[in-house]
């Protein structure tokens, strides 16, 4: 466990290579089968393949940021994760999404944690997006997206350096 813990890393660089479907599939059972409080299970998993849908989002995030990027790092699969307003929705859907960060490295993906969908899912603009899923948004919060593809050829993110004196122990 520890090695797919050391070898999950934020991507920002994804190929347009195929994500295979049975890989999707086990990360959203990862997410699926996070702690929760209480066991309320409040966050959903809004997968988006896409590609118009995909870009729309992305825009939608880059203009959040107000920056002119892909947010998404050329990834092709976007999961944004939500976590109904009944509950510990902060906690459990960061809970999800790090089971899926960690499910989708050990499926051999690349992967990356993208903040913002908090904002999206209280626009007009990305509930029109979203419209798909017959969710009423006002009784959502946006939690996160993960990202996953493979990466470019050749990329490779710095040593993880650990912060020091942030653990203790009597
Ligand atoms: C709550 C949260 C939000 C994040 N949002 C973004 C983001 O919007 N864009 C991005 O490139 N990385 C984002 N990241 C990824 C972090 O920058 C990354 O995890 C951190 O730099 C440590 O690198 P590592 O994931 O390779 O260990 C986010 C991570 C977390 C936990």
């Amino acid at each position: 466990m520890l090695d797919v813990i050391k070898d999950r890393r934020a991507c920002r660089s994804f190929s347009n290579r195929e994500v295979e479907d049975n890989k999707i599939k086990e990360i959203v059972e990862a997410g699926l089968l996070a702690p929760s409080g209480m066991n309320r299970q409040t966050p959903v998993i809004i997968v988006i393949k896409d590609k118009k849908t995909r870009d729309e989002l992305m825009k939608l995030n880059a203009q959040i940021l107000n920056r002119d990027m892909d947010t998404f790092y050329g990834a092709p699969v976007i999961m944004l994760v939500a976590a109904h307003k009944d509950g510990l929705s902060i906690y459990d859907g960061a809970a999800t999404i790090e089971n899926m960060l960690l499910e989708a490295t050990n499926q051999g993906l690349a992967s990356c944690w993208i903040h913002r969908a908090k904002e999206e899912l209280e626009l007009e603009a990305g509930r029109r997006i979203l419209s798909f899923t017959g969710l009423n948004f006002d009784d959502y919060v946006g939690i996160g997206h993960v990202i996953v593809g493979y990466p470019t050829e050749g990329y490779k993110p710095a040593p993880k350096v650990i912060k020091e004196n942030r653990v203790f122990i009597k």
